[in-house]
């Protein structure tokens, strides 16, 4: 059979991903894995319809598709989320359409759910039959288990393909509105008293919901505000993957384009930012990917430390609860406090005046009185896994990140670290995991646990 493999990696060949197509190839060389390296040549084949054709050519006369891509900023690369829109934008969706698919992706797990969630949600508008994803550890093929499952997993896909398998659709078709927002109300702007307020944005027509909506935003300020459409922003292209920013935060772009310049002096310094973005496919445009992307310059240190964050979309976001998720995993990761979201997928124009003007003005008054709400699983289970791996096995390529958290004193939260923890667990526990001892400390359980947070309120 002949499998294409749609290579999400800007490093080509030198992807870490395609090593577990390679291995799959070797070990079933019965069948065909015709990798084509898409996040690469991206611009080529934006610009040169042939090149494109090519492509689509090559997918429509093989047995089945294999989307096999590194994760990026919690998705996948901006060139592979290009190639995506160029898709549905060239109308070429029938080539894809009732072959069978499945999604092989590497990463160190952090929101590869969103990546795989996002991936098969595609596959499904493009009427695909899904059969599964897999997403190890980067290294995990390094390993004789790690093999011995991908292995496991070439094998059902192959024989789904050969055995003609029922699937079925995960994710519903979206469907879109059509409403035209005409603000009605008048704004009642509140002053920025001296925080700094940057209103980014995508919107490419003067006249779409997404450009009112800006404007309503800006209008909800009394006082110096940036609004940037991200389309006029020189940046050259997406991440290359190089990692030349490991050792300390030099990117390969540094002084070519003005990405970086924009960044750290806009948005790190902001109190307040606004991100406005139309909703193309499943995630934003593959712009605000670029944009997305291009912030690991900073690598894995969080920069967005107690900025408030305001999300405007336009779009069906209710529907694709995975983009939500997405935001608040990246934004809680940066130790951002994400305000609140405003779409246009609901309500009338004054509905949206009141929902836009409130959440400006919440945005505000959160930056004054310093609000923060506490990070969830996706924030705190995020912060793990980088403390982890940049103390441990990705430090040589990240001492610049290595050296931020130790800083940052992220370091003291290894349990390993308190000393108070650690005497408890060494000499205590044993004592009261003796029978007689737990049997009364099981009965005293509740009540020891909530005295420290009663003596609190008794002191409040
Ligand atoms: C810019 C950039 C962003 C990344 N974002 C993520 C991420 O969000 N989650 C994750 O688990 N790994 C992330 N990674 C790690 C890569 O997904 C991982 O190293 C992958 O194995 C690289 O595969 P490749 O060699 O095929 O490109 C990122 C790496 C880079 C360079």
């Amino acid at each position: 059979m002949k499998i294409t493999v749609l290579n999400g990696s800007p490093k080509g060949e030198l992807s870490i991903t395609m090593q577990y197509v390679a291995y799959l190839a070797k070990i079933y060389p019965q069948h065909e894995f015709n990798i084509l390296h898409i996040a690469q040549r991206l611009k080529r084949l934006e610009h040169d319809p042939a090149a494109f054709n090519k492509i689509i050519d090559q997918i429509r006369e093989s047995d089945a598709v294999l989307w096999g891509f590194p994760l990026y900023i919690l998705i996948v690369h901006a060139h592979y989320k290009r190639f995506i829109e160029l898709i549905f934008e060239r109308g070429v969706q029938a080539a894809f359409a009732g072959k069978y698919a499945a999604a092989l992706s590497t990463s160190i797990h952090f929101f590869d759910h969103t990546a795989h969630n996002y991936i098969h949600a595609i596959c499904d508008d493009l009427e695909m039959r899904f059969v599964d994803s897999f997403s190890p550890d980067m290294h995990d093929l390094l390993k004789e288990e790690g093999r011995k499952q991908l292995a496991q997993f070439g094998r059902q896909f192959l024989e789904a393909i050969e055995n003609q398998i029922p699937t079925q659709r995960q994710y519903p078709p979206l469907i879109y509105r059509e409403f035209s927002y005409q603000p009605e109300l008048p704004s009642a702007p509140v002053a920025t008293a001296g925080k700094k307020v940057v209103i980014l944005h995508d919107a490419s027509l003067a006249d779409s919901n997404l450009a009112t909506m800006v404007a309503r935003c800006r209008s909800a300020f009394a006082g110096e505000v940036s609004v940037v459409n991200i389309h006029d922003l020189d940046m050259k292209s997406s991440c290359l993957g190089c990692l030349e920013c490991g050792a300390n935060y030099q990117c390969a772009y540094t002084g070519k384009d003005g990405y970086i310049a924009f960044y750290t002096s806009t948005v790190m310094t902001a109190d307040v930012l606004v991100y406005a973005g139309q909703m193309v496919d499943r995630y934003l445009s593959a712009r605000w990917k670029m944009f997305f992307d291009r912030i690991f310059f900073n690598t894995h240190t969080p920069v967005l430390a107690g900025k408030q964050v305001a999300l405007v979309i336009s779009g069906p976001l209710g529907q694709v609860p995975n983009l939500l998720e997405i935001f608040r995993g990246f934004f809680e990761f940066q130790g951002a406090n994400l305000v609140g979201v405003v779409s246009d997928e609901r309500g009338d124009s004054a509905n949206l005046d009141r929902l836009l003007d409130h959440l400006m003005a919440r945005a505000l008054n959160y930056a004054q009185v310093g609000y923060l709400r506490p990070q969830t699983f996706l924030g705190e289970g995020g912060m793990k896994i980088f403390r982890d791996d940049i103390y441990g096995r990705l430090r040589m390529i990240f001492p610049a990140d290595h050296r931020a958290y130790a800083r940052m004193g992220l370091y003291k939260t290894f349990p390993q670290a308190e000393l108070r923890t650690t005497l408890l667990n060494t000499f205590v526990v044993p004592m009261i995991n003796l029978p007689p001892i737990r049997k009364k400390f099981d009965k005293l359980i509740k009540e020891q646990m909530v005295q420290p947070h009663k003596q609190v309120v008794a002191k409040a």
